[in-house]
């Protein structure tokens, strides 16, 4: 079998780009985390990849006088190591549509809601807010409209009385970890039956 190559592209703590290398160890998992990419030269994430033999580069947005000229950067980046898959894992950098385009079907990514519920930012502030009785996360083909791409995957947790923002995370979390594995085999098995046709 074929093993994908996958990156990841991070901002922050990378927890859900862990829980892909982790899965990815795995033999019979059909994608390999060929690299992982973060904006910022500061997170956290990089040091995990580093130490498990991940090639990590920074490129950062703040050099780049527009967003286009960061987004051929990072494009060049993925197609020089032979990426197929591209999986957004925190990643705080909203694409353009011409990014996207170049990565139909390819790319993925996990937020912690269930779309179509609160897109965008602080979706668990918004869901208690609102007394949600359960939330949870979606993992998704990404497309030009801001987390609203086909589903590929969704795990759901109770809201629990009490619960604060940073309670009802930890739950969600858990459960990004576990389908966002999942949802990068679904798209990666698709793929390793097709031949290397990226734009
Ligand atoms: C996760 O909650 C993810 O759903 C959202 O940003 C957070 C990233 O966490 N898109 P981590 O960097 O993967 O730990």
């Amino acid at each position: 079998m074929r093993k994908v190559r996958t990156a990841v592209l991070i901002s922050g703590r990378g927890s859900n780009m862990m829980a892909l290398v982790e899965a990815a160890r795995d033999p019979g998992y059909p994608a390999e985390i060929a690299c992982v990419v973060s904006n910022r030269a500061d997170a956290k994430g990089l040091d995990f990849a580093r130490s498990n033999g991940i090639p990590a580069a920074v490129i950062d947005h703040k050099a780049y006088p527009a967003r286009e000229g960061f987004e051929d950067a990072l494009d060049r980046h993925l197609r020089s190591l032979g990426v197929e898959i591209v999986a957004l894992a925190g990643f705080m950098r909203v694409l353009t549509a011409g990014f996207i385009a170049r990565w139909e079907g390819r790319l993925i990514n996990i937020h912690p809601s269930l779309l179509p519920a609160y897109k965008g930012l602080h979706t668990h502030e918004r869901a208690l807010a609102d007394g949600a009785r359960t939330h949870g996360c979606s993992a998704h083909l990404v497309t030009a409209e801001l987390d609203g791409g086909p589903v590929l995957l969704q795990a759901e947790v109770p809201v629990l009385a009490g619960d604060t923002p940073d309670m009802l995370a930890t739950r969600v979390l858990e459960q990004e970890h576990r389908i966002y594995p999942q949802a990068l085999a679904i798209v990666a098995e698709r793929l390793s039956h097709s031949p290397k046709d990226v734009k």
